[in-house]
């Protein structure tokens, strides 16, 4: 195991102690960032076209708020310390509780639905792994005070924008659709309810990366002999992707009139969600399937993953994009009055390797438009000044600290990828002008010193042809 303080002294030859940085977190380098700013840009933009605003939370939050609301997978994870005030804190291992807490606090004010949305780094102590991090970065996009399909449905058209505006579609990725009270329900026909309910729950949430033998382990309390039984019929469950399939099967498995009534009813909402949802031209990205539960304990209703499609075969591939769901009793478990939720996240880590895979990520230009470029010492007094006047009219301009020669610093201009050499020369700083010089065609100008931000402005924008 390697620990975060390493000694260097065999690399520096001088005993230096190397800081290392810690497992599970990412140094961001300016390219790193760059591909950063972009995933944010568009995802931001996304959200505020649904007519999002964006909310923000503090990183530290009291311990309490997670291992109350979050759920013992969550809990397991945290980060968490008393501080110097004898507190005992967390740093945020996801925004959902914080939120809930702000909109409860004013929630008797607030124009319904609320909608907001926010991106921002969260920290869970998982075993760092493919797709799991120890920080990452979270869009998330919530409503709040709606307690109809009607925001479930706004709120996936939402989720999907956020990856189709990267020029993703249905051949790329799948939202797998499920349902907490369907689920209930089932658990409730099973004789299986509260905390016992809530296990069960747990262990279906993690079906997909457990092996059966131990998945049949941990049904044994719950099912005994039965538990081989429920994992079939589960099997049965999850291959059920049509929606009449699917509620012909929930119906079969009602136990008596009570429970067939419930089932009933929610149905009809599940119509209304997928009418909705057809509306918007969704479908082609929706897939029922019931084998999507959620590890969160705080979900009541609709909940869904989000992941990319398998590239040979029917299937999904790697950890899941985004997930969320309906929430509906979180605000009043915060001691607020009780106001309907529904919600989602949407990670960092995950969405950047797969715009990597699909070659969505957009080449990083970073490159000034113009590099500065002066003959010698008595021209650099103006070709400061230039520089100045350049960047307050907007134009990204560069020049070469210690002024070397006049041959280097063309190379420099070349190096950094700048559109545009601005050539303060002797003679032509006589004459009060200035020589523009298109680094990729050769082409030549000059123009007057007083007039160089709008003269380089037609320059970047026309280029200047060869002579
Ligand atoms: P979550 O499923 O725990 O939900 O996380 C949402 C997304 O964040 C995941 O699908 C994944 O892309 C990313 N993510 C989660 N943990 C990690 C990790 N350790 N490393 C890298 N990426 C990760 C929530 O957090 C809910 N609070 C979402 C929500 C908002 N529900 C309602 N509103």
């Amino acid at each position: 195991m390697r620990s975060g303080l390493a000694l260097a002294a065999g690399i520096r030859g001088i005993g230096a102690l190397m800081l290392e940085r810690l497992p599970g977190f990412r140094d961001f380098y300016p390219e790193d960032c760059a591909r950063r700013d972009f995933l944010f840009r568009v995802w931001t933009e996304a959200a505020r076209r649904h007519g999002f605003r964006r909310y923000d939370i503090p990183t530290l939050e009291p311990l309490e708020l997670f291992t109350e609301k979050s759920g013992p997978e969550i809990v397991s994870q945290l980060f968490n310390f008393t501080d110097k005030g004898g507190r005992e804190v967390a740093l945020r291992p996801e925004l959902t509780p914080s939120l809930a807490r702000m909109v409860g606090a004013r929630v008797a004010t607030l124009k319904k639905p609320v909608k907001w949305f926010n991106i921002a780094e969260n920290f869970r102590y998982e075993k760092p792994q493919e797709g799991r991090l120890r920080s990452h970065f979270q869009l998330n996009c919530d409503i709040f005070g709606e307690p109809g399909p009607a925001a479930d449905a706004e709120l996936i058209a939402v989720c999907l924008a956020c990856l189709r505006a990267f020029g993703l579609g249905p051949e790329d990725f799948a939202l797998r659709l499920s349902d907490r009270t369907l689920w209930t329900l089932l658990l409730e026909a099973m004789g299986i309810e509260g905390t016992a309910a809530m296990e069960v729950l747990g262990i279906i949430d993690k079906l997909e990366r457990t092996p059966r033998e131990e998945t049949l382990k941990r049904l044994q309390p719950h099912f005994g002999d039965a538990s081989e039984d429920f994992l079939g019929q589960f099997g049965m469950l999850m291959a059920l992707h049509e929606f009449g399939e699917m509620a012909d099967f929930m119906r079969s498995l009602a136990p008596n009139a009570g429970i067939r009534e419930k089932t009933e009813t929610r149905l009809g909402v599940w119509r209304e969600l997928l009418d909705a949802l057809d509306a918007m031209e969704l479908s082609p990205f929706i897939r029922i399937d019931l084998g999507i539960v959620r590890g969160l304990a705080y979900y009541t209703g609709f909940v869904f993953e989000v992941f990319k499609l398998a590239p040979d075969g029917p299937g999904y591939a790697g950890r899941a994009l985004a997930g969320g769901g309906r929430y509906d009793h979180l605000v009043s478990k915060l001691g607020f009055p009780p106001t309907e939720a529904v919600g989602f996240g949407m990670g960092d880590v995950t969405m950047t390797q797969f715009l990597e895979e699909k070659k969505k990520l957009p080449p990083i230009i970073e490159a000034p438009d113009v590099f500065i470029v002066a003959a010698g010492e008595a021209e650099r007094r103006a070709a400061l000044g230039l520089a100045g006047r350049l960047r307050a009219a907007g134009i990204r301009t560069e020049y070469a600290l210690r002024a070397p020669g006049f041959g280097k610093q063309f190379r420099l201009a070349g190096q950094c990828g700048a559109r545009l050499a601005v050539v303060v020369g002797t003679d032509e700083l006589a004459a009060g002008n200035v020589r523009l010089k298109d680094l990729a065609s050769g082409g030549e100008s000059v123009v007057p010193l007083s007039g160089a931000p709008a003269a380089v402005r037609v320059a970047l924008e026309e280029g200047i042809g060869s002579a």
